[in-house]
């Protein structure tokens, strides 16, 4: 006998749902085996209507709002072979977000961090270099960051009398590399400038000044000549493009930063300092004195920052996590995932629908003893949007993903040609390959629990490949009758399927070149 899952709306508010014993000849396994049954579309239920939405940190339903809240219900997992700077700016973009990987020098992580809040934003604090630099360091500068204009600053001062700007169009890499910035720059009496007083720190202001400006850059300045920050016209005309991307009061990309439960008491400083938005404590048992440790560090020391606590994958871990560790949101999941060996190697683990069967049943109790709703972000094994919109179904707020992001141009690997179609490297954060930054360190590594050289498939650039994936999840969440995720919570049914009968079956497909 297998079991059957079944959500059964009417008996039961909210995402509670049944297990009973069928027929079927294949016990579910993670996502396989289960799918959504189609629900009732009423004439109201256009395309258009459906919203995607979905709470991310903890809030009380019709007291407050969550403090964050995702535009797309997607987070790319923190894996060196997924999650840098890039991925941190093209998923907010679009509404989602990156947890930036801790398996790295925390510097480096901070840098990420920083690449991704200073991406955009009404106020943005510029790359500076000193009148004395020479044109060669501002040319690597500019090749290594990837920004084209840079203030002059005395001493090179983020916040130093500013002296005039440089940018790419003002010299010739080869020719001038001997020069100096001082000889190659526009002094500031050249530039517009904006007094911060005329400003301020408003938003709509500092819109205006840049629209009526005819320069792309306004540096915002102190009376005394002091650089303040910079205003760029074009994060206006890239919200217009936009309009779904998740953003901070200054407008400003938001970005989680993972960390973990060793180097926690520096990093999460780093991080913060930074500008971070979220912190994500990264392990892959989240229900350790540890995860405790860091999680009343995190939040004493910046209570105004959000902290995601995981992996869980039983109804103790979330209460744990929740009650014992003050956390704002649950992530679920162990030993699912594509590149995971956990249940081979040490044989602890969890089918992925009965951790969301299990911690979303917690996370409802949970709301109903106090008023408090958690988010939770179901962590691993989706290998397609059919996969989300169960997880979705069966009661996750959001998905985290590595695989599914992993062969994205914004992933931090190269494209390999070698293969036809070409493919992109991906790797376990539980691999050698992933621990060794940690040797120079002094930790120990001791056996590996995931995949050193996986490949996945190259699938192009962020923004196309995730628009059709919304657009099928938008899809699949009408066709099971419903118009948002808490919808879906509430209603969907999601029952076993064979996975024979999942697919194009019993035909010759013509394969095209
Ligand atoms: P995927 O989307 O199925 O590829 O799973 C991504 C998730 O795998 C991440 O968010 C982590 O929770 C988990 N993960 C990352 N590295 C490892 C590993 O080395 N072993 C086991 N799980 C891992």
């Amino acid at each position: 006998m297998a079991r059957e899952i079944i959500r059964n709306p009417q008996a039961l508010p909210l995402s509670s749902y049944s297990v009973r014993e069928t027929s079927f000849g294949e016990l579910p396994s993670g996502y396989r085996g289960l799918i959504t049954l189609p629900g009732y579309i009423s004439r109201d239920l256009s395309p258009d209507s459906i919203d995607v939405s979905s709470p991310l940190t903890k809030y009380r339903p019709g007291k407050n709002e969550p403090a964050i809240r995702l535009n797309i219900p997607v987070l790319s997992a923190a894996m060196q072979s997924v999650s840098g700077q890039k991925m941190g700016i093209a998923l907010a973009r679009m509404g989602g977000l990156a947890a930036i990987y801790c398996s790295q020098p925390i510097e480096e992580e901070a840098d990420m961090v920083k690449a991704v809040k200073r991406h955009k934003g009404a106020f943005i604090e510029p790359e500076v270099v000193s009148a004395q630099d020479s044109i060669e360091y501002v040319a690597e500068r500019m090749r290594r960051t990837g920004y084209s204009k840079f203030f002059v600053t005395q001493g090179r001062d983020q916040h130093g009398i500013l002296l005039g700007l440089v940018t790419d169009n003002d010299f010739d890499a080869e020719m001038h590399k001997g020069q100096t910035v001082a000889q190659r720059m526009r002094p500031v009496r050249e530039l517009d400038v904006v007094y911060h007083d005329e400003v301020s720190h408003d938003v709509k202001q500092s819109n205006e000044k840049a629209k009526s400006s005819h320069h792309s850059a306004l540096p915002v300045i102190y009376r005394d000549g002091r650089l303040r920050d910079v205003i760029f016209r074009k994060d206006i005309r890239d919200h217009r493009e936009h309009k779904t991307e998740l953003i901070d009061d200054m407008k400003r990309l938001r970005v989680i930063a993972a960390v973990n439960t060793h180097d926690y008491k520096d990093r999460i400083p780093a991080v913060v300092d930074a500008g971070v938005d979220l912190i994500l404590i990264d392990t892959s048992q989240g229900w350790t004195d540890h995860l405790a440790d860091t999680s009343h560090f995190a939040l004493n020391k910046y209570p105004g920052i959000p902290v995601i606590g995981g992996n869980v994958v039983t109804a103790d871990g979330f209460n744990f996590l929740v009650k014992d560790c003050g956390v704002d949101s649950v992530k679920a999941g162990m030993g699912i995932a594509s590149i995971c060996i956990t249940p081979e190697q040490i044989g602890v683990a969890r089918s992925q629908d009965r951790a969301i069967e299990e911690v979303t049943k917690a996370r409802d109790k949970h709301l109903e003893e106090t008023g408090e709703y958690v988010p939770i972000i179901a962590d691993g094994g989706v290998r397609s949007v059919r996969d989300m919109v169960v997880a979705l179904a069966l009661g996750a707020d959001s998905i985290m993903a590595g695989r599914f992001f992993a062969g994205t141009n914004e992933s931090p690997t190269e494209i390999n040609y070698k293969f036809s179609p070409p493919r992109k490297p991906y790797w376990g954060e539980g691999s050698d390959r992933a621990k060794s930054w940690r040797e120079k360190r002094g930790y120990s590594i001791e056996f590996e629990e995931g995949v050193p050289d996986a490949w996945v498939d190259y699938v192009g650039p962020l923004e196309p490949y995730l628009t059709q994936a919304m657009e099928q999840l938008k899809a699949g969440i009408r066709k099971a009758g419903c118009r948002t995720i808490d919808g879906l919570h509430r209603n969907a049914v999601v029952e076993t399927i064979s996975e024979e009968e999942v697919g194009a079956h019993s035909v010759h497909i013509e394969k095209k070149e």
